[in-house]
């Protein structure tokens, strides 16, 4: 239950509510056919996160953990497209902004800064300039004086949010919303937030590393599989065209305990590296740790481990890492998961030309994972040499590739095929 107070006397009607509507029931054909009007983002991840560009009108939340970049990631926009911006903060002075567009680099003249937290006067100022795009960072720090709450509370960004959704779809600007995500990681504010807006976004990423993760949580104007991936460098945050080339540690191939999975994050294929330490147990319980793989998932995996390739691991503590602070979460990665530890735990590096996507079941069968294609196809791109697979998986053709597909059912063989 969320207390909400109610508003002062003497505005009982919603503020920009509609006293009469000419809106009348018609046939689903006889919509007019607009094409969306969409504007082409030098930033071609998030055009791609966008579903294929910015849509005029269209209103999007940006949420993630704070420092992580989501303000230099829309300063970067409004500073770089050749559009009319208006960049509205709650957060930061001018100057502040400024120092920072000039590390980044201006070249967008047509960008303009008002610092305002009050809502009413930002659309007041908004629908003055009608800009091509406005960003407010963030939402948590509007508020609208008609109602008696603190900024940041449930019924401040509620309607703030309303406000500046109203003034999207009237006047067909986009607008970008930052908002903050609570310790439970959700974005601040009511659930109902993330239904009012057209999109919402997740900015994300390990801040100890300079990957970031774009993520499309919701999008009413394209599919939420995608993933945009940028790089926080000391002049803002770069695009990463190809991600699997930089999420792999360059190493000789001397080392043991590392192997390279072949993942699916979204829509794209990610070649990611799987680290794993394992050292005698001193005493007691033997530690599990793991970093970006789930824990839980780590202990199975040991457990099929121990029963069906009698690895004394039981005896060993184990530490896991997917390298490049990336968070993964696709059952393909399973192998590369039991490979690394097998690698660290006998001291055998694995070749560094051999790559995995498979799930490992409990009886250690392993098991098919989709898009099996799309895996190939990438691993063959970046040269891989062998990709071990499931043998259950359907369709695929030994010899229809460059890279070699090695095929297996049961973990014992590929084991084999890798160690000797
Ligand atoms: P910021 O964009 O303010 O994050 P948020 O708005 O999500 O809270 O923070 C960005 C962080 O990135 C900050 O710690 C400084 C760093 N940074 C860079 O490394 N390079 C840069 O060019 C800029 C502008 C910031
Ligand atoms: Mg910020």
């Amino acid at each position: 239950m969320i207390e909400e107070p109610v508003m002062k006397t003497g505005s009982k009607t919603q503020p920009f509510s509609r006293s009469k509507s000419d809106n009348a029931p018609i046939p689903i054909v006889a919509v007019p056919e607009t094409s969306m009007a969409r504007i082409m983002l030098k930033d071609t991840e998030l055009n791609r996160v966008l579903g294929g560009g910015l849509v005029r009108g269209e209103i999007i939340l940006i949420g993630g953990d704070p420092g992580i970049g989501k303000s230099t990631l829309l300063l970067q926009m409004a500073i770089s497209e050749p559009i009319t911006v208006l960049y509205v903060s709650g957060e930061e002075s001018e100057q502040q902004i400024k120092m920072r567009a000039e590390r980044i680099g201006i070249q967008n003249p047509h960008c303009h800064l008002l610092i305002e937290t009050d809502v009413a006067q930002i659309i007041h100022h908004a629908k003055g300039m009608l800009p091509d795009l406005l960003i407010i960072d963030s939402i948590q720090t509007l508020f609208y004086p008609e109602i008696e709450s603190a900024p940041g509370s449930v019924s401040q960004v509620r309607e703030c949010t309303a406000l500046l959704l109203r003034f999207a779809k009237e006047s067909n600007t986009p607008v970008f919303l930052i908002g903050h995500i609570t310790k439970e990681g959700s974005i601040a504010g009511p659930k109902v937030l993330e239904h009012m807006v057209d999109a919402v976004l997740q900015f994300e990423g390990d801040r100890n590393h300079f990957y970031r993760l774009l993520r499309t949580v919701k999008n009413r104007f394209g599919s939420t599989n995608e993933l945009g991936i940028y790089e926080m460098q000391g002049n803002g945050l770069r695009m990463v065209e190809n991600p699997s080339e930089i999420l792999i540690t360059n190493t000789d191939g001397t080392l043991s305990g590392t192997c390279i999975a072949t993942t699916i994050e979204g829509l794209r294929p990610l070649q990611v590296e799987v680290q794993a330490l394992v050292s005698s147990a001193a005493y007691g319980t033997p530690q599990r740790s793991s970093n970006g793989f789930d824990a839980k998932r780590l202990n199975m995996l040991l457990a099929v481990l121990e029963k069906r390739c009698a690895f004394r691991l039981a005896t060993k503590d184990v530490f896991l890492n997917i390298a490049g602070g990336i968070k993964v979460d696709d059952p393909a990665v399973d192998l590369a998961v039991i490979m690394a530890v097998l690698s660290s735990n006998a001291d055998l590096p694995i070749d560094r030309s051999y790559t995995f996507a498979a799930e490992v079941g409990l009886s250690g069968e392993i098991r098919p994972v989709n898009r099996m294609e799309t895996r190939i196809m990438e691993a063959e791109k970046l040269g891989y040499s062998h990709i071990f697979v499931s043998e259950y998986n359907k369709g695929l053709k030994q010899g229809a590739y460059a890279i070699e597909l090695i095929a297996c059912k049961k973990l014992e063989e590929i084991v084999r095929r890798v160690f000797g």
